[in-house]
């Protein structure tokens, strides 16, 4: 199985997409790195926690990054994942601690350990992996692939222009961009259209203990009904592609973050005619939804079955 590095910061879409790799059979989760984002780091953490004795991955090491953004103050999307960031679900406290260290130190050091073995996927905003970057330059060597789910060609939900985990962190954003590999970007674009329909969620509830306490109180959630047939399951999109690349068709570009912009701010902007410029980033177009469902629910499956 392909082994990943999620840094994240659950967040309803951050759970749904945790549970989908862990049941998937193409994919070994190896650690958990958690930043500040939907909510505070602490409740990022302790959802992370609980979700991993949860889910049944004790051994995993859920190390946490980043309270907030690296030059700016923080936001958050409370108003979207509830309180507490995971909707409706509530699950029992976790028993087992936080790894020890920084999640950038993490990062680092899994990847040094394993050249060319990881990849890293990033669900929440950049900072952790900005700064790993920029402590590590040579992570963007070791890494297998570094995907994100962030950022749009369209339309933002944060504002008009930009997508949240880019607005979180503009400049860690940037950051990453530039840092010199092929980022394998999955947007907005792509994420809208992966909708939990009520089918969907008629299926969730039908995987006892894992739809009832789990999928369904997130996907319900009032918060995450924003799209026209049911809430888009961002997150998981990108786990889903690293479970089955074919899933989503991709064009390289040049992906540049506004900084500076009054209206602008956290805007991805995607520029397909490269001219003589070698693509910083693969940009995801389009995904196959129904395909895509039936991973995902299948990976459920196999979670609830043990
Ligand atoms: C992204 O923003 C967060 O609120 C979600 O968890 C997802 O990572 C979607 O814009
Ligand atoms: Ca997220």
């Amino acid at each position: 199985a392909k082994k990943i590095v999620i840094d994240c910061d659950p967040g309803i879409d951050d759970a749904l997409a945790i549970a989908l790799a862990h049941g998937s059979p193409a994919l070994e989760i190896v650690g958990i790195t958690t930043v500040g984002g939907n909510v505070s780091l602490e409740r990022t953490t302790d959802n992370a926690l609980r979700l991993r004795e949860f889910l049944g991955f004790p051994e995993v090491p859920v190390t946490p990054g980043a309270a907030g953004a690296m030059l700016r103050s923080a936001i958050e999307a409370a108003h979207v994942h509830g309180t507490g960031g995971l909707g409706g679900a509530v699950l029992p406290e976790a028993t087992l601690p936080v790894a020890p260290g920084h999640a950038s130190d993490y990062i680092i050091e899994t990847l040094r350990a394993h050249p060319g073995e990881i990849t890293l996927v990033a669900i929440g905003p950049l900072t952790n992996i900005a700064l790993a970057v920029l402590k590590e330059p040579r992570v963007v060597d070791w890494v297998r692939e570094f995907a994100i789910l962030g950022g749009t060609y369209t339309r933002g939900n944060r504002t008009p222009a930009a997508e949240f985990n880019i607005a979180a962190d503009p400049e860690a954003a940037a950051i990453v961009f530039r840092a010199g590999w092929t980022v394998t970007q999955i947007g907005l674009d792509v994420s809208t259209t992966a909708q939990a329909t009520e089918a969907v969620v008629k299926r969730m509830r039908a995987l006892g203990r894992l739809g009832e306490d789990l999928l369904v109180p997130c996907a319900t959630f009032y918060g995450m009904v924003t799209a026209s047939e049911g809430p888009a399951i961002h997150d998981a999109c990108a786990l889903a592609y690293l479970a089955d690349p074919s899933l989503i068709e991709f064009e390289p570009a040049w992906v540049e973050v506004e900084t500076a912009g009054r209206f602008t701010s956290g805007m991805t902007v995607i520029d397909f005619a490269l001219g003589d410029r070698v693509a910083n980033a693969n940009v995801g177009t389009s995904i196959q939804v129904d395909r895509f469902w039936e991973l995902t629910l299948s990976a459920y499956e196999r979670v609830n079955q043990g």
